[in-house]
């Protein structure tokens, strides 16, 4: 098994289902280390049942995590599948976000048999409702909005926050829903700062002495919204990038759930000889996708969540 991409809280729950359930069906586990530059270098660890002995409370991932340019040349890959074939491995978890996927595809063309396994604190991977450390992260962000609500009560700012998703929204919408936020600016809907700042003079008409403003990375930066927000009503404004800190720390119950049940499937599916799946999560359950279907798709955005959060934050 591998991590791939931006690390997530709740890959190690996963790496720990991986290893418990590999070794209870009598597999032996390997585990790859620093993502597919490992399966490039060979970089392979033996995972006993006492290797994943508390890590499931941890953040980050045991195995390290990291994107490789040389695994998207045929020279990366050929070197990759030499490796995995010389140390006879039967079968590959890959726990990612689409690029992983891709790889994964790769290698399944060479002959590998891959299952993916979505981790991704973007929650924007086609075909299920929810990735390994989403949840954490949202819940990183709303813990930050109820700090930064502190501040901006006590001074009767407007504060603008940055959170991260890549180029989608789901993180804003989420916590921004979570957190009370007065608007939220995604990638999914298109906004005008004059609206924007039309909400926040309403609202600061109506009594309202502070506001949050939730601004997704997929849209530009935050310093940038503030600085027009500040220029355009006056209003004393400040900006905090929440950056990386909402990737880190512990993983909360539902990721280290997810993670656990889908870790389990994955090992199943291989063992079953189906590989060139993902495990997902819907309607509360464990799902089974072809990576086929999930590769290259946009995840569905659903609109009536982002009308409701403006809904609720008049
Ligand atoms: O995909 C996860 C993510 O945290 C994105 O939200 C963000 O845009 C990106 O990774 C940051 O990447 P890096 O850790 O390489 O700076």
């Amino acid at each position: 098994m591998l991590t791939s991409g931006g690390d997530a809280p709740g890959m190690n729950a996963a790496i720990r289902a991986i290893v418990r359930k590999g070794i209870s069906v009598g597999l032996e586990v390997l585990g790859v280390q620093r993502g597919y530059a490992g399966l490039i270098g060979a970089d392979f660890l033996q995972m006993g049942l006492s290797s994943v002995a508390d890590v499931i409370q941890r953040g980050g991932t045991v195995l390290h995590t990291a994107r490789s340019e040389e695994f998207r040349a045929p020279e990366g890959r050929a070197r990759a599948v030499e490796n995995l074939r010389r140390h006879g491995v039967e079968g590959l978890i890959i726990v990612g976000g689409d690029g992983s996927f891709r790889g994964a595809q790769a290698l399944g063309a060479a002959g590998v048999a891959a299952v993916a396994i979505p981790g991704s604190i973007d929650n924007d991977i086609y075909g299920t409702e929810l990735s390994i450390g989403f949840d954490t992260a949202v819940n990183n962000v709303v813990e930050a909005i109820n700090k930064i609500r502190d501040t901006a009560s006590s001074h009767e700012r407007t504060f603008v926050i940055e959170v991260m998703g890549r180029d989608t929204g789901f993180i804003a919408l989420y916590a921004g829903l979570a957190g009370g936020a007065e608007s939220i600016l995604i990638p999914e809907v298109p906004f005008s700062l004059d609206e924007v700042c039309d909400r926040l003079v309403r609202g600061r008409d109506r009594g309202k002495r502070h506001s949050l403003i939730l601004v997704a990375e997929g849209v530009g930066s935050g310093i940038a919204v503030g600085e027009e927000i500040r220029r355009r009503t006056g209003f004393e404004t400040r900006v905090t990038v929440l950056g990386h800190l909402q990737r880190g720390g512990s993983p909360t119950a539902t990721d280290r759930y997810i993670a656990s049940l889908m870790g389990a499937r994955a090992v199943e599916l291989l063992v079953e000889g189906r590989p060139g799946k993902m495990v997902g999560m819907a309607g509360g359950g464990v799902v089974e996708r072809d990576l086929t279907e999930v590769i290259g798709r946009k995840k569905e955005f659903d609109p009536a969540l982002y009308q409701l959060a403006l809904t609720l934050s008049v």
